[in-house]
Order: structure tokens, then C-alpha cells, then sequence
């Protein structure tokens, strides 16, 4: 199957079952770059906030800076399936609030869908994008933007409750109108259950082996950070060191004028 063009794609590629590729992106470059690949989507997440801007969690993160950074990742993947991230307050004040924060990150960005945090609460959220031709990708299990209600970064459904309420709000969401849904930190056996109940593809992250994708935060697939290592991550390259190693050569050879060479000076 070639790369996903339109949400049509994924229910396609899940009927096929064909593994769907999410990464998410910040910038121009790593965008160009990702387009590129044969990724098949792109999410702008809100972990921008941590992984690009420095924060401590996804809180603080504002609409314009979403918009700023969709529109960006945009310009340099102008053909790849794109999902802006929805932040902390932007599609919970009320549905004319919600319509008028999502109609602008699409009229301004290019974005092709959203993604919202949450189950039962955001239904009728979910069915009032969807009416207005918005599509919307759903998220459970560990929801960042509910940091300070869940009390850390641990994994989700573990017991019982916790699990029946799940495996309802993942049916809701679809129900509502949802084109995919993200699990974030759930048990695999949990995250398979939901998956085979579900016509909807669902993407995983530290959600195992058997989700109809697989997303990770770019920068820790690319080892930017040496001192993250959670269990669910896997590290494609250790660009950590990479860029310190050349920073540190780069520096040396200025202050040892060997940098720049004859080849580099214009005559
Ligand atoms: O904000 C984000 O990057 C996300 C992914 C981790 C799914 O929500």
C-alpha cells in the first residue's frame, strides 16, 4: 500500500493489516527529512512543549504555538498525512470555543486531522468537529494534559475499572466519530483487546506489539536524549552524541584555526 493520503488510508491499511508508521515533528528540517521516509503520518503533538521547548509537561502549551509549529512541519512535508495535537484548554470551554480553535489550526496550518486527549467527556466534542468535516483522533491511557488528575507518567488500565473504562471510551470514541486512537502506556494485552473491537486503526506508544501502528516522539527515537530511557522506547540512532561530537570538533578546530580551510574562504 503506498503512503496514507487520507483518513479513507487508514481504516484501509488496518482491513489490510498493514502496520501503520507515526512520528511526531516539530520543525522544518526533521520535516523535510520525514517526508523523505515512507512514514505514513505526521503528529504535531503537544509534546513539543517537552521535547522542544523545555517544559516540564505539555501544560503550558498555547494554540499559537501549535499553529506556529503545524504550520511549520507543513512547509516542509507539504504531501505527508498530517494530525495537529490539540492543547490543554483549547477544546475544553465549550463546543463554539473548540469549533473556532480547530477551524483556525486548519485554516492556518494545512493540518489534515486533530487530536484530542480523553474518553466519554469529549464526545460530543469529538461528533461536533466530525460534524463540521474536521477529523479527529482520539487518545487514551496515559493522557499528558491530565498530569497533575493522574499523578505521573505510569501506565494505564492496569485493574479492572480502570480497564472497562477503556475499552467503553475507545467504543465511544468511534461511535463519536473518531478516525484512529492513539494508546498511550497501556498493557499490550489490554491494548490488543481494544484494537480487535475496534474497526478503527489504533497507534500505539509503550502500548506492545499487537496496535495497528506505532508512534514515537522523534527526538527520542533519535537519542537525543541520553538520560530518557523508558522501557517502551526503542533509540534509532544516538544523535546525542552525533552533535556533541561535531560541536566539540567544530569547536577545537576554530580555536585551532584549522577551521575554516583554504576550500572554504572566498578569493
Ligand atoms: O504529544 C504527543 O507527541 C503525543 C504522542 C506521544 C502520541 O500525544
Amino acid at each position: 500500500m503506498p503512503r496514507i493520503t487520507n483518513i479513507n488510508d487508514f481504516k484501509k491499511a488496518k482491513s489490510e493489516k498493514r502496520p501503520i508508521s507515526m512520528v511526531t515533528c516539530y520543525d522544518y528540517q526533521m520535516a523535510r527529512i520525514i517526508a523523505e521516509t515512507e512514514i505514513d503520518c505526521i503528529l504535531v503533538g503537544d509534546s513539543v512543549g517537552m521535547a522542544f521547548a523545555g517544559y516540564s509537561n505539555t501544560i503550558p502549551v498555547t494554540l499559537e504555538q501549535m499553529i506556529y509549529h503545524v504550520e511549520i512541519v507543513r512547509r516542509g512535508a507539504p504531501n505527508v498525512f498530517l494530525i495537529a495535537d490539540l492543547p490543554f484548554m483549547s477544546y475544553h470551554v465549550s463546543i463554539e470555543d473548540t469549533l473556532r480553535n480547530c477551524g483556525n489550526i486548519m485554516k492556518k496550518t494545512g493540518a489534515n486531522a486533530v487530536k484530542l486527549e480523553g474518553g466519554r467527556d469529549f464526545v460530543p466534542v469529538v461528533e461536533a468537529l466530525v460534524k463540521a468535516s474536521i477529523p479527529v483522533v482520539g487518545h487514551l491511557g496515559l493522557t499528558p494534559q491530565s498530569i497533575h488528575k493522574l499523578g505521573g507518567y505510569t501506565v494505564q488500565g492496569r485493574d479492572e475499572q480502570k480497564r472497562k473504562v477503556m475499552i467503553e471510551d475507545a467504543k465511544m470514541l468511534e461511535e463519536a466519530g473518531a478516525f484512529l486512537l492513539v494508546l498511550e502506556m497501556v498493557p499490550e494485552q489490554l491494548a490488543a483487546e481494544i484494537t480487535s473491537m475496534l474497526t478503527i486503526p489504533t497507534i500505539g506508544i509503550g502500548a506492545g506489539r499487537y496496535c495497528d501502528g506505532q508512534v514515537l516522539v522523534i527526538t527520542d527515537l533519535l537519542g537525543m536524549d541520553e538520560s530518557f530511557n523508558p522501557k517502551f522506547l526503542k533509540k534509532y540512532a544516538n544523535l546525542h552524541s552525533v552533535v556533541k561530537s561535531a560541536l566539540s570538533q567544530y569547536h577545537h578546530e576554530v580555536v585551532s584555526r584549522i577551521f575554516p580551510e583554504e576550500k572554504n574562504v572566498f578569493k
